[in-house]
């Protein structure tokens, strides 16, 4: 039990994994759709402040717990605090399996829209036409499925190479590139005829329009873009040395995630407007609108193609960070190999994905509380068990470490921590309350 535990190769690397972690298709697929769905522009505004008043305070509270113990998420409960806190680390493992057969799902989506850009599947068509060929991919039992499949393939293999070689070197380059193209096509976004009331729509706020649903979401969203609440910023922090100043770390990751959300938002939702599409349209916003805005641009082909497997590999470093809150569990409690853990794992994964696909096409009549299979396994992590794991992180770190966890921020004892107190009073009441408030909100609300 001595082996020392593999660290990250650098202080960049340590950032880009994390943010590789953090930025995926929660970003991307989701934030679009969660913002068109609930009011736009309000929706936009409480969401920053649910990042700004606890989701940074959280990232943090995870981070610490991690490097401090160095340790998975149920070793970690455990050495601080005993048995029954390890539940919270428990649920983070039951968290991963379940958000990740509907995100091999979705990724294997993009994978597919790689090859129908090549294919040039979209030209000419308008977007009708582009949300019928969506409606029938993902309709189709097998098509799916086997890019799933490919996904759920290349996610054991990246997390089978390690920590450092495998999730630092794919993240290190590619995120970056992800980011220009994203700037790219905002820019020829945002220039679309149309694409005014769409900018509206996302940048001003129309009160009027927030329900407890626009708080319930913004909060779920938060949680589920910043991987918080389940262990996979626990599980990081676990491989980041003391010279790393955490909370300078953990502000640049939360600005990135956010940043490349806003992006995201600026590119799909203008388009959506210009082409004349519903912005509540749901789950399938982000791939109806793209090929739109690749048809508008010179080069768009390559565009298209560049893009999706940009976003393919944003998914899959995310999709890494949670299979790997399942492997280090399953490596540091039970034993199992590295190998057999991935890959059993991945495997156990995949066959839950099945009926997840299945919920979109010939499956879409069989629903649990009026929700199909992939809307339930995302509605039951980001809703509720994310938020109930933050809310217990905050507790545990708030409450039962309290000074100790301002110590474990500092990467040498004389480190100043000029706003320790204001973190301390989120973790203990502001975080807790809140989402407590939200679940509460959910349930009878
Ligand atoms: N944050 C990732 C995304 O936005 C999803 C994720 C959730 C990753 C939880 C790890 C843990 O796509």
């Amino acid at each position: 039990m001595t082996a020392v535990r593999e660290h990250w190769g650098s202080r960049m690397g340590f950032i880009m994994a994390s943010a590789g972690s953090a930025v995926g298709l929660g970003n991307v697929w989701k934030f679009p759709y969660m913002a068109g769905s609930n009011g736009g522009g309000a929706f936009l505004i409480i969401y920053l402040g649910c990042v700004l008043f606890f989701g940074l305070s959280l990232v943090m509270a995870e981070l610490a717990i991690g490097r401090t113990t160095q340790l998975n998420p149920v070793g970690a409960f455990r050495k601080l605090a005993g048995r029954s806190w390890s539940v919270v680390g428990g649920l983070g493992v039951a968290t991963a399996f379940i958000i990740l057969s509907f995100y091999v799902v979705v990724a294997g989506w993009t994978l597919a829209y790689v090859v129908f850009m090549a294919a040039d599947t979209f030209g000419g068509l308008n977007v009708d036409q582009n949300t019928t060929i969506f409606t029938q991919f993902v309709s189709s039992p097998v098509q799916p499925l086997v890019y799933a499949a490919v996904f759920t393939v290349a996610m054991i293999g990246v997390v089978l190479g390690g920590v450092a070689s495998g999730i630092e070197r794919a993240s290190k380059w590619l995120m970056p590139l992800l980011f220009v193209l994203l700037v790219v096509l905002a820019i020829r976004s945002v220039t679309l005829p149309g694409a005014g009331a769409g900018i509206a729509f996302y940048l001003m706020p129309d009160w009027s329009q927030v329900t407890a649903g626009t708080w319930g979401g913004a909060v779920s969203q938060a949680f589920f873009s910043l991987s918080l609440g389940m262990g996979a910023m626990l599980t990081y922090g676990s491989y980041m040395s003391n010279e790393q100043n955490l909370p300078r770390d953990a502000s640049m990751v939360v600005g990135l995630d956010t940043l490349v959300a806003l992006l995201a938002g600026l590119v799909i939702l203008p388009a959506v407007f210009s082409a004349g599409l519903e912005p509540g349209a749901g789950a399938g916003l982000t791939f109806m609108t793209l090929p739109a805005v690749f048809a508008e641009m010179p080069a768009g082909t390559i565009f298209g193609i560049a893009f999706f497997v940009l976003l393919a590999i944003a998914a899959l470093t995310s999709a890494v960070s949670l299979l790997e809150v399942v492997v280090s569990y399953f490596v540091d409690e039970k034993g199992f190999s590295r190998t057999i853990a991935a890959s059993g794992a991945g495997l156990v994964i995949f066959m839950i994905g099945i009926p997840v696909s299945l919920s979109q096409g010939v499956w879409s009549d069989v629903t649990i509380a009026g929700k199909s299979f992939l809307d339930f396994a995302d509605f039951m992590t980001s809703s509720v068990m994310m938020p109930i794991g933050g809310l217990f992180i905050a507790l545990f770190v708030g409450w039962f470490m309290g000074p100790r966890a301002v110590e474990a921020l500092k990467s040498h004892p004389e480190q100043s921590m000029p706003l320790a107190g204001l973190w301390l009073f989120i973790l203990r009441f502001v975080a807790p309350l809140g989402i407590a408030w939200i679940l509460i909100q959910g349930f009878f609300g």
